[in-house]
């Protein structure tokens, strides 16, 4: 028996894939590499030296995934697969919903067809929109500030309304908050298209001499140096988060949701001074105006994964840091040879390869 792993080559599949191995399991992956790099399978492959089916297919191909389903014995799916980049989604909302809520709906199609109901989802932590009362739990009002934050909410829904009309379905919804780091042999990381988004792969980028300075976005919110206050994860922690659900949802069945978060929060200021410490680089800064959209403050009350899951995240922010910079040093280009020739982009169409 199985589990596939759709999205498995990007950042928090392929490292999820790493520590499925390193306990022994079975497992099929599959990817269209819109955002990732055939080279992070030969990677996992790599550091567990163990070999697994990699299918590269499109999760909007039903035919492909119930081929898949008929080929193999798979008792439960871990479901990465999916577009994550806020301001991406404000200009292609159609996109983000077709990729996102029809995937997750081809896909739980195609399960209960092959009757496999074991399903962990990848969440976001920006289902609770602008959270007003921390830390935050899974009762904390929910709301979406973007169509990415919408997709993950409405697919929480369905998934609970397939739940109720079926109760032989076992379904983890984990809200992830912010994932950083890397697996610390520096062979697999996050490895962004283009400019990072992200806080975490801008610092590297710019002690890495990528970029030039960090733009801080904004230092008057109500938070103790005015920078804007995060919950962040390492992405092995999130990993091994992913195993505890797998076995949870093994043994019984109901839709449940799980924080996966620390429970502690940093400012973008207070990541700074860690990540300088822990590469020995300076990461020159300007502070510019709030980014629209941003929250000032989302840290997770990690409780209830605690209990139930019996999941408590364990490395702290100089590790996060320490491997996040060993994955840019040994990495610059990320998995990518040429950077600018085998670059997927999203437009209006769909995705394309090479110089925009
Ligand atoms: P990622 O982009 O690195 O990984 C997603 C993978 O899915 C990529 O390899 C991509 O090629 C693949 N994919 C996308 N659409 C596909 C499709 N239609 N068919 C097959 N494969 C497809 O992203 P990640 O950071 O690893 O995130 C994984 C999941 O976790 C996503 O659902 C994301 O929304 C969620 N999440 C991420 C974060 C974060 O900060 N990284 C935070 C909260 C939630
Ligand atoms: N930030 C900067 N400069 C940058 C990038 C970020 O100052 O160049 C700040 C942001 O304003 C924020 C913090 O750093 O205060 C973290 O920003 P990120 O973009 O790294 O992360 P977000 O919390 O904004 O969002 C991330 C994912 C979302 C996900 C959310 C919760 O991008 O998809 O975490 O899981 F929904």
């Amino acid at each position: 028996m199985a589990v596939l792993i759709t999205g498995g080559a990007g950042y928090i599949g392929s490292h999820t894939c790493v520590e499925l191995l390193n306990a022994n399991y079975e497992i099929i992956v599959l990817d269209n590499f819109s955002n990732s790099k055939p080279e992070a399978i030969k990677r996992i492959k790599e550091i567990t030296g163990r070999s697994f089916t990699f299918y590269p297919i499109d999760l909007l191909d039903e035919d492909s995934l119930d081929k898949m389903f008929r080929e193999n014995d798979i008792e439960a799916v871990i479901h990465f697969a999916g577009l994550k980049a806020v301001g991406e989604s404000i200009d292609f909302p159609l996109t983000y919903y077709s990729t996102n809520i029809i995937s997750t709906l081809t896909l739980c199609t195609i399960m209960q067809r092959h009757h496999v109901k074991n399903l962990v989802f990848s969440s976001s932590a920006t289902v609770y929109g602008t959270p007003e009362t921390f830390p935050i739990s899974e009762k904390n009002p929910l709301g979406a500030l973007n169509p990415y934050g919408r997709t993950k909410l409405m697919i929480e829904e369905m998934l609970k309304d397939l739940y109720q009309s079926d109760q032989d379905w076992s379904i983890s919804i984990l809200r992830y908050f912010n994932p950083v780091g890397a697996h610390d042999s520096g062979l697999i990381g996050e490895d962004p298209n283009g400019n990072p988004n992200n806080l975490m792969p801008y610092i590297t980028q710019v002690a890495i001499g990528k970029l030039n300075e960090l733009s801080v976005f904004g230092d008057q919110y109500p938070t103790a140096d005015g920078t804007g206050i995060r919950d962040y994860i390492h992405v092995v922690d999130l990993a091994l988060g992913h195993l505890k659900a797998l076995e949870k949802t093994a043994l019984s069945s109901g839709v449940e949701v799980y924080n996966l978060g620390t429970g502690k929060g940093y400012s973008v200021l207070e990541m700074v001074k860690a990540f300088e410490k822990a590469s020995g680089k300076q990461v020159p800064f300007k502070i510019v105006s709030p980014r629209p959209g941003d929250v000032a403050i989302c840290y997770a009350n990690p409780d209830k994964a605690k209990v139930g899951l019996g999941w408590i995240a364990k490395k702290q922010i100089d590790e996060m840091c320490e491997d996040a910079w060993r994955w840019q040093k040994k990495n610059p280009n990320g998995y990518s040879k040429n950077y600018n020739l085998d670059r997927p982009y999203l437009t209006g169409e769909g995705f394309f390869v090479g110089n925009k």
